[in-house]
């Protein structure tokens, strides 16, 4: 009897509530990224004093060492801070294309689109990561650009061992072997990296030193620019110095909404991801879809339908504020969302061929990787940065260790004709000199009772948005933990192609109900419908999801 109820107590106290991953916990400060070295930088910052955005910086430059395919010094991306006095604001560091870029760059004679923008050194963008974080954190930060700078210094100075994630990573990656440097540095010239073998990257490390001794000046107009200048204009690239003199970082504020009573912060243009999560909520909330159970068929559907919709919109008006006027009020507009919503049959998939993008008040006609961190005083911190594929171009800048953002894929090279993630996309996010290209990318920070309650982000092209909807839902309406909310399989729909992709853990009868309502549905084995990262404040501790579906990530906290 009593080892009857020892046992009874073992399971009750010690194993988990179900069978499901737990999230990691944290009494103070939590850190998730997806690679586990650069998440132990940000926890050691942060036990050292820093705060948030210094931990944010800190693991943003480590990434750019230990995790190549797309931490970077040579790409872009966004960083939403939320304060714990409850300010929040958004630091803009998206790619823009070069001065000499032009509409029609990447279509052939026959006006057809090119492999150019993904490809060779004419994908890129003038990256904006450095600048970024230097705006970042000589706002917002507590230590100094040196301090935060340090473990990246370090990291590719001494090297780090190589896990299995990344020795597989590197091996099969053909971009990297277009590059001479990029073969040589990741890729042993064809010997490859084993696991626990250490990555030493001693040109990277003097590129670091040099900026973490002249500032961000260092890569837009020291030693560093001229170099890369030199580089691209000798290969055919566009990037010029007057290029990186001009890029600028840009504060903006945080696009704003709510659903069912939590406040949602998230990311405005220049990427679509804040509108598309804004919309998608904005349509289920009142649906009722939740009834259904999370992961049913008919949950599913209104998901999809609501995807469907948003990106249907996201696809033709939203493009870089600085060049076109993004309808954002209307799309946001209450009644514009009944709108949308009322057109969602219960029961039947909307072909898109039927769904236009919609007619708001307003309208003129005219690889990433996701981490976040909350420091002891609540100050949170969500960045999704970028080099856009897996390893950016490929191309590491001789001399300079980095490798380079192809980015300029993210715009519409042909409008109307889908770009490497099948997104068709309109007019909005054409090619113009200076424009940032549209991208999907959403660190986010929900907000409750005007406390912290959640963060999430992820990489994973035109998915992203979609994935960090479903994971708020499975924690707001489906009161997942966010490990479970994080590893639950996930479903994507994006107008066109009008397919909805379903990852395995969906069953087959649900895919079978819903191709019953009438979905093409993308079921193979493998798909992986982005990576999220995301933090829980459950008032007591901090939760830390680090998605399953990257080997290398990791949360971790004090
Ligand atoms: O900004 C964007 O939307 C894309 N460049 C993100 C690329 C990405 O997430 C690739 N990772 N899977």
């Amino acid at each position: 009897m009593r080892r009857i109820f020892v046992l009874f107590l073992l399971v009750v106290f010690i194993a988990p509530a179900r069978a499901a991953r737990q999230p990691v916990h944290a009494r103070h400060a939590m850190v998730v990224a997806q690679e586990s070295i650069a998440a132990d930088v940000g926890v050691s910052v942060l036990q050292k004093g820093g705060n948030a955005v210094d931990a944010a910086v800190a693991v943003g430059f480590a990434l750019a060492v230990t995790h190549p395919f797309a931490g970077n010094l040579g790409g872009g991306g966004y960083m939403l801070v939320r304060l714990s006095d409850g300010r929040a604001t958004f630091i803009d560091f998206r790619e823009r294309a070069p001065e000499r870029a032009s509409h029609d760059m990447y279509l052939d004679a026959q006006g057809k689109p090119t492999r150019d923008s993904i490809e060779g050194w004419r994908s890129s963008g003038v990256p904006g990561t450095v600048r970024g974080f230097e705006l970042a954190l000589s706002k917002y930060g507590k230590r100094s650009w040196n301090d935060d700078l340090a473990p990246a210094v370090e990291l590719a100075t001494k090297g780090f061992p190589v896990s299995y994630a990344l020795s597989q990573s590197l091996r099969i990656s053909r971009s990297l072997g277009t590059s001479a440097d990029s073969k040589r540095i990741f890729q042993k010239n064809g010997a490859f990296f084993d696991v626990g073998d250490l990555l030493v990257q001693p040109e990277l490390a003097q590129t670091l030193e040099r900026i973490a001794r002249n500032g961000a000046n260092e890569f837009y107009e020291g030693e560093t620019a001229q170099r890369l200048a030199r580089e691209m204009s000798s290969h055919g690239g566009l990037i010029s110095l007057s290029d990186l003199k001009g890029y600028r970082a840009i504060e903006r504020t945080p696009l704003q909404g709510t659903y069912k009573g939590y406040t949602i912060l998230t990311a405005p243009p220049s990427s679509s991801g804040g509108i598309a999560l804004l919309e998608m909520l904005g349509i289920l909330e009142g649906t009722n879809y939740e009834r259904g159970g999370a992961g049913s068929a008919s949950a599913i559907h209104y998901l999809a339908e609501a995807m469907r919709r948003a990106y249907a919109d996201r696809n033709e008006y939203v493009g870089d504020p600085d060049f076109v006027k993004v309808p954002i009020a209307g799309l946001l507009d209450p009644a514009y969302l009944a709108r949308l919503r009322a057109s969602i049959d219960p029961e039947r998939a909307t072909p898109s061929s039927l769904v236009r993008p919609g007619r708001p008040a307003g309208t003129e006609h005219d690889q990433t990787t996701h981490y976040t961190v909350v420091d002891a005083e609540g100050n949170a911190v969500a960045v999704t940065y970028t080099l856009n594929g897996g390893y950016g171009n490929g191309i590491t800048v001789p001399g300079l260790g980095f490798l380079l953002n192809n980015e300029m894929d993210d715009f519409a090279a042909k409008p109307g004709t889908p770009n490497m993630f099948g997104l068709v996309q309109g007019e909005s996010n054409a090619i113009q000199p200076g424009k940032r290209p549209l991208s999907s990318m959403t660190p986010t920070i929900v907000v409750k009772d005007g406390k912290l309650f959640m963060t999430a982000g992820a990489p994973g092209g035109s998915r992203i948005s979609t994935a960090v909807l479903q994971v708020i839902l499975n924690v707001v309406d489906f009161g997942m933990n966010v490990q479970d909310a994080v590893d639950a399989a996930r479903v994507h729909h994006q107008w066109l192609p009008d397919t909805l992709s379903l990852e395995h853990g969906i069953s087959p009868d649900t895919v079978a109900l819903l191709q019953a309502r009438g979905y093409t549905v993308d079921y193979a084995p493998g798909v992986v419908l982005a990576q999220v990262a995301a933090i829980v404040n459950d008032g007591d501790w901090l939760q830390g999801g680090s998605d399953g579906r990257s080997a290398a990530g990791k949360a971790a906290g004090y």
